[in-house]
């Protein structure tokens, strides 16, 4: 890749300034709060980074060491990463992540209220630990998503909520003043029972719920699409045609289909998160096209500083 590139053309997300359009898409890390200050720092070249899914309250999560935002002590530890970060010259968001109600057919009105205001103190406090802004996660297979995708029809009563739950949580958040940015996940194809298939292709239902969320979400920061399983371009352009905003891309991206898809105006910029892992310095690969260093996946989730920083 040539300096001039496509991936390394400074972009602004709003007024934010970024450097370039390499994004570091979030990773769970199950890591100690002390050793994160050190992984984020590392990676501050990033034109944006995402953290790891940060969680809006006190629930349980299929994972260990799972940060949140929901207490001082919380707030003060994500502010030595924030901090850091910036004083390297970089810019972070945090991903706000509610794992679901329990048990899962819990979607009262109250309790939705609850969890929507749970948002609204997690991204108010994310302000307060400096963060740049919040990414939304509504993808994947959690409170959120299930109200957007009716794969996840083992929790039929949130898809009955739809997606006034996601417009009323970005109401919500954009009242505390920060930037907001939303993660979905449309060819989510993996369910509590069937793993992921690289062959599925969304329902019409599906991509037709898909298309009016996208359609609502112009007062977004910007939107971040995770693609098909079995990685395709073209997936992207559909999305591109309903959201005038910051788009950007994920998964499965190498350096030169991430080129592609900014060169062509199909994203304004692309994520990686499994490149990161092994790649710290990534943005710098990319600009020598050097060889990138593959993740152990056995340290994707439990470890120390082994696999993590
Ligand atoms: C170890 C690991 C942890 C992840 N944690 C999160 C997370 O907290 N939130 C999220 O939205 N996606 C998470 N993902 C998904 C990634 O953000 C990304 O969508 C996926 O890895 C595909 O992108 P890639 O091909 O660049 O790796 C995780 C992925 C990995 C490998």
């Amino acid at each position: 890749m040539s300096q001039g590139s496509a991936l390394l053309r400074p972009v602004t997300l709003g007024d934010l300034k970024l450097p370039n359009r390499v994004v570091m898409a979030p990773t769970t890390r199950c890591r100690p709060p002390e050793l994160r200050v050190l992984y984020y720092a590392r990676r501050a070249s990033a034109g944006l980074i995402v953290t790891e899914g940060t969680l809006v309250s006190d629930q349980p999560v299929p994972f260990p060491q799972v940060p949140g935002l929901f207490t001082p002590e919380q707030v003060a530890g994500w502010r030595r990463v924030t901090d850091l970060v910036h004083t390297l010259g970089g810019r972070i968001m945090v991903q706000l992540w509610h794992a679901g109600l329990t048990p899962p057919d819990a979607m009262t009105p109250s309790e939705i209220a609850t969890a929507v205001a749970d948002y609204r103190s997690a991204a108010a406090n994310a302000l307060r630990a400096g963060f740049d802004g919040v990414e939304i996660a509504a993808n994947g297979t959690y409170l959120i998503a299930q109200s957007l995708n009716p794969r996840l029809n083992h929790r039929t009563d949130a898809y009955r909520v739809g997606p006034r739950l996601l417009l009323d949580v970005i109401d919500t958040v954009l009242t505390t003043g920060c930037r907001v940015g939303v993660r979905l996940s449309p060819y989510w194809c993996a369910t509590d029972s069937t793993p992921a298939c690289p062959d599925y292709i969304p329902d019409g239902e599906t991509l037709s719920r898909y298309d009016d969320v996208v359609r609502e979400l112009d007062s977004l920061s910007y939107l971040h699409l995770r693609g098909p399983a079995a990685f395709e371009l073209d997936a992207f352009a559909r999305y591109r045609k309903l959201f005038d905003g910051f788009l950007v891309a994920n998964n499965g991206f190498a350096l030169d289909s991430a080129e592609a898809a900014v060169e062509s105006g199909i994203a304004d910029a692309v994520s990686f998160a499994r490149h990161f892992i092994a790649n710290p310095d990534l943005v710098t690969r990319f600009a020598l096209d050097q060889e990138l260093s593959v993740a152990d996946r056995a340290f994707n989730y439990v470890g120390g500083p082994v696999g993590y920083v």
